[in-house]
């Protein structure tokens, strides 16, 4: 008996993810429903009477999907599916049920289940409580390995928990631990890295081409970060995040940062002789006193040579439990902050245009701003920002804990950064010579 496919390398990644929850997500025709199947496939065969559950939100959506595939894909030596309880059968013993929750009592039937492995297919059209509530499914007797294991496009009802649960939290492919300590990974699909499907059908990339803005980003691009009444609608994880490298010694170095009780947010950032800025590190944290502040920014910024620390102007105003501004605590402190302007709506324009994508000599899109990936407050936030309900112009200071690293990057912008000097080949000799003519000149 011969199964004649192969995974693509993406799905080979979906089935080699070992952490709690794993979330294979992003453009249509990836290969992620396909990818499920073989997992599920696999997995029975590997662990005997094992039992495993794959969901939809409705059970139609299943049978056209999912239920469709894997009878096509697995061999019927091995595996006898029972169309009227949804069970399907391995030689083995192991179990497949297929289901599905449509509403949010619909948990209710699996309330005595217990499983090995529980598959969500389209998780976005989930809410959070159903797939929580899943979770605590996950259990049995034998010592196989437990896991929720799902696939998605962007874009449902869920979308919003989704990104906040495995896109916001690490970069693709590093795996997250919970304060709970369960571990979630997220393994970004595309649609080319379908080759087979390209192959075969090339103008389905067209056909998603003729798309809405919206739905192309989502579904060709796989992109999590587009919605409807986003302010910064031109950021793109392709175009503005990178992964960190050393920068040259040569290019400016800044601090930005925003402080309040409820978040210190601050960010290193250099620029390079063409003014591009790259946002190195970053520090988010809350309730931190003026000290601990300062402290925190002192390690952020480490070694580097920091040009300037642009701070909004409210921190010159005294505080009337100590009469001292935040300026003088941090400067006792050794920080000494510049005052960045602080108009809004002009600072926004001035990082949109930081953000602008545009084709470059070589003809790839780029920005005149990059952040680096483990940046991951500024880089989930700053796509989720929204127009101002008064002033359409302005970004919304709801909700509010999203606003902190879009502010500290905005004063950065205010500040009017200078570029970093490509340092010149000198002839020491010569210049010598000419510091004397100086000198003399001088004199
Ligand atoms: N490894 C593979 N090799 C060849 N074809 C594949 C492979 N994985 C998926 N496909 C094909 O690509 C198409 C899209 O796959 P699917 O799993 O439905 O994508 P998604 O669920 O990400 O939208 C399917 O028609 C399937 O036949
Ligand atoms: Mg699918």
């Amino acid at each position: 008996m011969v199964i004649n496919w192969k995974a693509n390398p993406q799905q080979r990644k979906f089935f080699n993810a070992t952490a709690d929850e794993v979330l294979y997500g992003g453009a249509a025709g990836g290969g992620k429903s396909y990818g499920a199947v073989m997992d599920a496939f696999m997995y029975a065969l590997r662990y005997p009477k094992s039992k495993q559950l794959i969901l939809r939100r409705t059970f139609p959506e299943l049978e056209k999907s999912i239920i469709r595939v894997h009878l096509e894909l697995y061999p019927r030596e091995l595996y006898k599916y029972n169309q009227t309880n949804h069970t399907g059968k391995f030689v083995n013993g192991s179990i497949i049920d297929f289901g599905y929750i449509d509403h949010e009592n619909d948990v209710i039937q699996y309330q005595s289940a217990e499983y090995d492995v529980i598959r969500f297919d389209e998780l976005t059209h989930f809410t959070e409580n159903m797939y929580v509530y899943m979770l605590s499914r996950l259990r049995g007797a034998n010592d196989y390995p437990k896991q929720i294991k799902s696939g998605t496009n962007p874009g449902g009802i869920g979308h919003r928990w989704v990104k906040k649960r495995f896109i916001d939290t690490v970069p693709a492919g590093q795996v997250y631990t919970s304060d709970a300590g369960t571990t979630r990974v997220f393994i970004p699909a595309k649609v080319t890295d379908n080759v087979a499907l390209m192959k075969k059908d090339p103008s389905y990339i067209k056909r998603l081409m003729n798309l809405s803005e919206k739905d192309k980003k989502a579904l060709l691009d796989g992109s999590w970060d587009f919605f409807e009444g986003a302010y910064f609608s031109e950021f793109d994880r392709s175009i503005h995040v990178c992964k960190p490298f050393t920068v040259p010694e040569y290019w400016t170095k800044y601090v930005a940062l925003d402080y309040g009780l409820d978040m210190l947010a601050a960010y290193v950032i250099a620029v390079d002789e063409s003014g591009k800025a790259w946002v190195m590190r970053e520090v988010s944290e809350s309730n931190l006193i003026i000290k601990q502040a300062a402290a925190r920014i002192k390690s952020l910024v480490g070694n580097d040579k920091i040009t300037a620390y642009f701070a909004p102007p409210d921190m010159w105003n005294r505080r009337q439990d100590t009469g001292k501004s935040v300026r003088e605590i941090f400067a006792e402190n050794g920080i000494y902050i510049v005052k960045a302007g602080n108009d809004r709506v002009q600072g926004w324009y001035g990082l949109k245009e930081y953000l602008h994508p545009y084709k470059d000599e070589t003809g790839s899109i780029t920005a005149k701003m990059a952040i680096f990936e483990n940046c991951t407050y500024l880089i989930s936030s700053l796509p989720n920002l929204v127009h101002d309900d008064h002033n359409p112009n302005d970004v919304s200071t709801k909700p509010h804990e999203l606003t902190h690293g879009a502010d500290a990057i905005r004063y950065f912008v205010a500040g009017r950064p200078i570029n970093g000097q490509v340092p010149q080949e000198r002839d020491d000799d010569v210049l010598d010579y000419d510091d004397q003519i100086d000198d003399f000149l001088d004199y």
